[in-house]
């Protein structure tokens, strides 16, 4: 594939734009608009201004990777795309209008994938024009640095579709766990879970925030503690996700916790708003409870 479309220009685009371009693709990358994705283009451009201060790129190399990625102001140009990955946020109107409008322009043969992190593929299919060509395409963040990626076929999938995306990949130098199309498929379906009942757990003042994290850093080598993490993930992310399994399952195990409303209520949803079970504000984070 030489041609890769990036739809939604947030933490998760802007990450599949850097690794796909760190392979050698070109990536066109769209938002709402043309001045979202070049806001996008120029954090990228920061990240890796920090690699090489760091001794980790070469200005060389940083260069010729900023060089792939262009910001577009429609989905025009990603007619040529061979594939188009959606990466925006997690609301299942926003997809599909997205859905929709890539369709009007995916060429024949191009695959259209969903970053979707729990909504169902096999129903997002119908909203492009052939299901056949349409999977689940999922990314960890930060995505240049997480070792995975699971595909997820929807029950029309073609199944040489399939293969050319874990070749795809494969080819960005991830690992790859093929999952049915269950709700939260296989990773969050373990980790939303594991979130959603630390919350509980600060909730009924088991323990601090801190205390929860740390639990699980040194009691289970996590590298960030759960509540870190949703603040990594963002928790209207995380609750949206929560929210998926249980409408989709009917199952009260995935009720989510009250604490994790308030917050997303307060708009307080992790890093990306600077403030969430932690407050980012200062030099160190600071638990918010
Ligand atoms: N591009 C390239 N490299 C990057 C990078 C970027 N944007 N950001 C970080 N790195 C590199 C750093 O250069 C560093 O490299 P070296 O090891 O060679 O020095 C390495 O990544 C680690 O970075 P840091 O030293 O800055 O930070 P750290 O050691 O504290 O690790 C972390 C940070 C990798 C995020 C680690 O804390 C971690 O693994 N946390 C858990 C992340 C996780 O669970 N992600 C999944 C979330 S769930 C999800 O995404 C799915 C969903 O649908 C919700």
């Amino acid at each position: 594939m030489q041609t890769i479309g990036v739809i939604g220009a947030g933490q998760m685009g802007r990450g599949i734009a850097q690794t796909v371009a760190a392979h050698g693709m070109k990536v066109l990358l769209a938002d709402i608009d043309l001045a979202t994705a070049q806001a996008s283009l120029d954090v990228i451009d920061r990240g890796l201004a920090k690699l090489v201060g760091r001794g980790k790129m070469e200005v060389a190399e940083a260069e010729s990777l900023m060089g792939r990625i262009s910001a577009v102001a429609d989905y025009t140009p990603m007619a040529d795309a061979d594939l188009i990955i959606e990466a925006a946020t997690e609301k299942e109107p926003i997809k599909q209008a997205i859905f929709e409008k890539a369709g009007e322009i995916l060429s024949q043969g191009a695959i259209l994938a969903s970053n979707t992190s729990s909504i169902p593929i096999t129903r997002m299919a119908n909203y492009s024009p052939d299901p056949e060509r349409f999977i689940g395409l999922h990314f960890f963040n930060p995505v240049p640095v997480m070792g995975l990626i699971e595909v997820i076929p929807g029950l029309a999938t073609d199944p040489q579709v399939t293969e050319r995306t874990v070749a795809f990949a494969e080819g960005l130098g991830k690992q790859v766990v093929l999952s049915q199309d269950e709700p939260g498929f296989v990773v969050n379906r373990i980790l939303l879970p594991m979130i959603n009942e630390a919350v509980f757990v600060l909730g009924q003042s088991t323990a601090s925030i801190e205390d929860i994290d740390k639990g699980a850093r040194l009691g289970l080598n996590h590298p960030m503690g759960p509540l870190q993490l949703a603040d990594f993930v963002g928790l209207d992310t995380c609750l949206d996700i929560i929210m998926v399994l249980y409408n989709t399952t009917g199952d009260s195990k995935y009720r989510p916790a009250p604490l994790l409303q308030k917050y997303v209520e307060a708009g307080w949803l992790g890093r990306k708003t600077g403030k969430g079970f932690y407050d980012y504000s200062g030099e160190m984070p600071v638990a918010t409870r």
